[in-house]
């Protein structure tokens, strides 16, 4: 126990004793699942002294944080929202279809952002320097910065990484074992689930290397400058990536050692409820359903059908209901179901009178869940939903109906069953214990690798060896087929000795029978 303690302390140590450095950080993606991961990161960063430029469209506008400037990219959520999201990408659209969708959206996005004057004055300026800089892994365009300001590169997720990711720095990303987070497969994979699954990969790296990184290529040639160098060679020199997964409901996989995994990065200290919600919440003894498709899900937006459904099981259920609705009017509001358009969702959820937990499976709100023990019913409807859902219903916390052909039978019967059988609960706390029980937080973690690899210039060697060496050498294709050629050329010349062999046998006997007669 001591030597734990002695151990922390001098972590600790090396956390709080620091020159300053300056680093840039890019986060261009306009939605804020993908902001809070990195919001955390960039803040403490600046609160220990390190001069933080960040672009955001969500910036934290805190005028106490000194040492951070952020320029504000949020008119990129305009963007996001016209390109109808929640339409495109639901009704039906083949996986590849949405990996389309989704890079040729953000494309636009960044095109918006570099094009910015604040970003181009960055851009231009010749006096700039940076120690370090960090981005999302997600859009290849912004590694570019990393090349433009001559300093090592990290990348960060705010939920698995795409296989590029894992490519980038070598990570083993098996087609059936981590199948990719857009697949929802994630127990046993049927035959044809695994035909699926590779030909899924063959052709994401098809489209990703042959398709995407030309495009961001020629996009930052253009805004960034015609001198740099591939964007495919600057994405193979970043130094580490720090993926936000969570061992609880992600699927176990070896990390090379330049991979760090962050988890709960965005929880939060748990703050007082508004006065009006404290309320609710402590007079319902009879438990609360709180129902939330998270934030690129629009409740007020679900067909007319689907939220007939809904309202049918939420005014069945014998529980308060708080719905994160995001309009003022609720067609056939319910007795007992309350709407708001914005809720602290951690906060309520760490209520003790919290009995289930309706979201769309998004990672952060099942982090939340998990973090606060309380079970859920699932309802996904795009992304890493399917799979993330499926996950935690495996793990005995949750109970998954699908959007699609949901009825209200299913749904009352699906909350009441997480709601009663304390079975749910029961698993929710043991994985809540699991989750928290953590030598480090996810932001230490990302805080100390961080400064290492600013204070070595990089992590080289880190580097996995898998990154020197052909993708067909990697996968054995030359060693296999020379075996095979090998194998042919044994068998065929066995072949041909024995078919001598006989042709011999016939002649001599022939001979024989020659003279005997
Ligand atoms: C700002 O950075 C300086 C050192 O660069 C540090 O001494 C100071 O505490 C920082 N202030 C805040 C509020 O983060
Ligand atoms: C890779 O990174 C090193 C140091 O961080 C840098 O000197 C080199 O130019 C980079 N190469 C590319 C292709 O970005
Ligand atoms: C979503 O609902 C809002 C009003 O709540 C409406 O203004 C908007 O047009 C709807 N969007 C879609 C795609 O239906």
């Amino acid at each position: 126990m001591l030597k734990l303690l002695l151990f922390f302390n001098v972590i600790r140590l090396c956390l709080y004793s620091v020159d300053s450095y300056k680093i840039l950080g890019i986060f261009p993606v306009p939605s804020i699942s993908h902001q809070i991961v990195f919001q955390p990161i960039w803040k403490e960063l600046s609160l220990r002294g390190h001069e933080v430029t960040v672009i955001t469209p969500n910036p934290l506008n805190d005028k106490s944080l000194v040492n951070l400037t952020e320029i504000d990219v949020s008119f990129s959520y305009k963007i996001f929202i016209e390109s109808n999201l929640q339409e495109s990408i639901t009704k039906d659209v083949p996986v590849n279809g949405v990996v389309d969708f989704i890079f040729t959206l953000m494309l636009n996005i960044i095109e918006a952002q570099l094009k910015h004057p604040e970003v181009q004055a960055l851009i231009q300026d010749k006096d700039k320097h940076f120690d370090l800089v960090m981005v999302e892994f997600l859009n290849p365009a912004v590694y570019a910065f990393s090349a433009r300001f001559q300093c090592p590169l990290i990348g960060m997720t705010s939920l698995g990484a795409l296989l590029g990711g894992h490519d980038a720095v070598g990570n083993p990303s098996h087609p059936l074992l981590h199948s990719d987070f857009f697949l929802p497969s994630t127990g046993e994979l049927s035959f044809f689930d695994r035909v699926y699954n590779t030909m899924y990969t063959i052709w994401y790296r098809y489209n990703y290397y042959y398709n995407v990184l030309p495009h961001h290529d020629k996009l930052v040639k253009k805004y960034i400058g015609d001198d740099l160098p591939y964007l495919g060679d600057i994405e193979r020199n970043v130094s580490m990536l720090f993926i936000n997964e969570n061992s609880i409901f992600h699927s176990i996989k070896p990390n090379v050692p330049a991979v760090i995994e962050l988890s709960n990065m965005h929880i939060k200290k748990k703050k007082p409820l508004p006065k009006d919600l404290q309320n609710e919440l402590d007079t319902a003894t009879e438990g609360v359903v709180y129902f939330s498709l998270g934030s690129n899900v629009r409740s007020a937006n679900l067909s007319e059908h689907l939220r007939e459904q809904i309202i049918g099981a939420l005014s069945e259920v014998p529980y308060k209901i708080i719905w994160k609705w995001e309009d003022d009017y609720l067609p056939g509001q319910p007795k007992n179901v309350i709407i708001r358009p914005w809720l602290p969702q951690q906060d309520i959820l760490g209520h003790p009178n919290i009995k289930v937990f309706v979201t769309q499976g998004g990672q952060q709100s099942a982090e939340e869940a998990i973090y606060y023990g309380v079970p859920l019913v699932g309802m996904p409807f795009f992304g890493d939903q399917f799979l993330i859902t499926e996950k935690i219903a495996n793990l005995g916390i949750a109970h998954v109906v699908n959007p699609e052909t949901l009825t209200k039978q299913q749904l009352k019967a699906a909350i009441v069953e997480v709601a009663e059988n304390s079975k749910y609960r029961e698993k929710a706390k043991e994985m809540s214990a699991l989750s928290l029980d953590m030598p480090l937080t996810g932001l230490e973690k990302a805080i100390w690798w961080t400064e290492y690899v600013i204070r070595h210039k990089g992590a080289r060697h880190l580097r996995s060896p898998v990154l020197n060496i052909p993708w067909y050498q990697y996968v054995l294709l030359d060693v296999i087929g020379f075996i095979l050629l090998v194998c042919l050329i044994v068998t065929f010349v066995l072949y041909k000795i024995i078919l001598l062999g006989i042709k011999g046998r016939q002649k001599y006997s022939r001979h024989i029978k020659l003279k005997v007669s």
